[in-house]
């Protein structure tokens, strides 16, 4: 495969000059906790001044190795070149006419390129929006216009947002949706498929029964749409049992249910197919993308069948910076750069050293209760050793400890129990390896 493209000025290395936090980043911080709002949180108290490959570097000149991707975003790099001068160029062209005012090329080209992109070879429009929970929001506006039906079921431990309406859908209370209410009616929870936790290693059995809650208590003919993330992000990267997804996509086409796929986290090469759907051949009718769309850019979308997407009345949909021309231009530079570079195909690399090395960490230490994920969205849920009850100290403990030796890992999952590594697709293998090698060391004294 062509390897990727590193911005070189980077360089790809963990070195520490300073304690992490260093003084700069302590600095900076305390001019945050004076001027930010408080809700806003930090996960690692230090300040970025360039990131590129799979390297942050802070300010005061720690070099870090990313296991993060600013939440699954940065797929492309945090400065993978085409991006870059695609941006450059299209700032220095015009940052902005509003595409519902004077329409430009760009946010077309998208679109195009989503329609081609995403799973079925049938008729496709799309949208663009903002972020992942404008366009999950904007998702059900589209299938509740298309159905004329209200209700929308979701599952246990989904994450779709902090809007009003995605924070209904989204599970977990703290810190998400604690004191924010109410929120808003007619959406459902289903349960999941979760084989860690549920034993059923068969998805159809799991689909039946998150089908047999939807009928009894909320009624097919009165459901717009399920939505589900295919592998579930926040929720403590989730992977249903197989048979799952396609047995519930079935039930939405018999019963004329839009089924929406919430990409915005496994999309753009991350899971080692273009979209997790692909995986198993399932065909959503419409699907939500952000995230790894632009490179970093904020963009999101939905794309689906041009019968459900054209349901919406002219002028329903939109927004002011909705695909705006920065964001369109890293788009279609991201999305030149996973097809130029393969990076789904590196996905699955990636996906194989890092298994390797959970997996030879979970042979040494029953904390670790499973190792699961796909391509570059990996993770390892932890527990008390011996038993199945969840562990999120030692999450908390393992990340801080791997944070002040230079390396970016996240925490998620209902409990807080779970390690998710998501590192950006430039990442080098010998980067990937010190990484692992700290997170060994860490696990081995942290016992
Ligand atoms: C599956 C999923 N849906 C929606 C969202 C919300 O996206 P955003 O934070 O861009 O609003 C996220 C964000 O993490 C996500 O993982």
């Amino acid at each position: 495969m062509t390897a990727p493209t590193i911005d070189a000025t980077v360089p790809q290395e963990r070195r520490l000059v300073s304690e992490v936090p260093g003084p700069a980043s302590r600095s900076l911080m305390a001019r945050k906790l004076a001027a930010v709002a408080a809700g806003v949180g930090t996960t690692l108290p230090v300040f970025a001044t360039r990131a590129g490959g799979g390297i942050v570097v802070d300010v005061d000149g720690n070099h870090l190795i990313d296991l993060g991707s600013g939440i699954a975003v940065t797929t492309v790099g945090a400065s993978a070149p085409r991006v870059v001068g695609a941006v450059q160029e299209q700032a220095a062209a015009f940052t902005h006419t509003c595409f519902m005012v004077t329409p430009y090329e760009g946010y077309v080209a998208v679109a195009e390129a989503l329609n081609r992109l995403t799973p079925g070879d049938h008729e496709k429009r799309t949208a663009l929006f903002n972020s992942g929970a404008e366009a999950v929001e904007n998702a059900v506006k589209i299938a509740r216009a298309h159905t004329g039906r209200q209700a929308v079921v979701v599952f246990d431990h989904a994450y779709h947002g902090r809007t009003n309406l995605t924070m209904a859908m989204t599970a977990k209370n703290m810190p998400y949706k604690h004191g924010f209410g109410p929120f808003a009616s007619e959406v459902y929870r289903a349960p999941l498929s979760y084989p860690y936790r549920d034993g059923d290693t068969d998805g159809v059995v799991a689909a039946l029964r998150a089908i047999d809650v939807i009928e009894k208590q909320v009624g097919a003919a009165n459901l717009a749409a399920v939505v589900i993330e295919p592998i579930q992000g926040e929720g403590g990267f989730i992977e249903p049992a197989a048979g799952f997804l396609p047995a519930l996509a079935s039930w939405c086409r018999d019963n004329g249910v839009v089924f929406v796929a919430d990409e915005v986290q496994t999309g753009f090469a991350r899971t080692g197919d273009m979209f997790a759907c692909n995986r198993e051949g399932v065909v959503p009718d419409l699907i939500v993308t952000a995230k790894g769309i632009a490179g970093g850019l904020p963009l999101s979308a939905v794309t689906g069948r041009a019968d459900v997407m054209d349901a919406a009345h002219v002028g329903g949909l939109g927004g002011t910076y909705g695909g705006n021309p920065l964001a369109c231009a890293a788009a279609l530079a991201a999305i030149e750069t996973i097809e130029a570079e393969n990076l789904v195909a590196r996905a699955r690399e990636i996906e194989a050293v890092v298994l390797d090395r959970l997996r030879r960490i979970e042979a040494r230490d029953a904390r670790i209760g499973d190792v699961r994920g796909r391509g570059a969205m990996l993770a390892v849920e932890l527990v008390h050793a011996g038993t199945d009850v969840p562990d999120p100290e030692l999450a908390k403990a393992v990340a801080a400890a791997a944070h002040r030796q230079g390396v970016i890992v996240l925490t998620c999952g209902t409990h807080g129990n779970v390690l998710r590594f998501l590192p950006p697709l430039s990442i080098s293998d010998e980067l990937l390896h010190d990484a692992f090698d700290v997170l060994a060391a860490t696990f081995e004294v942290t016992r």
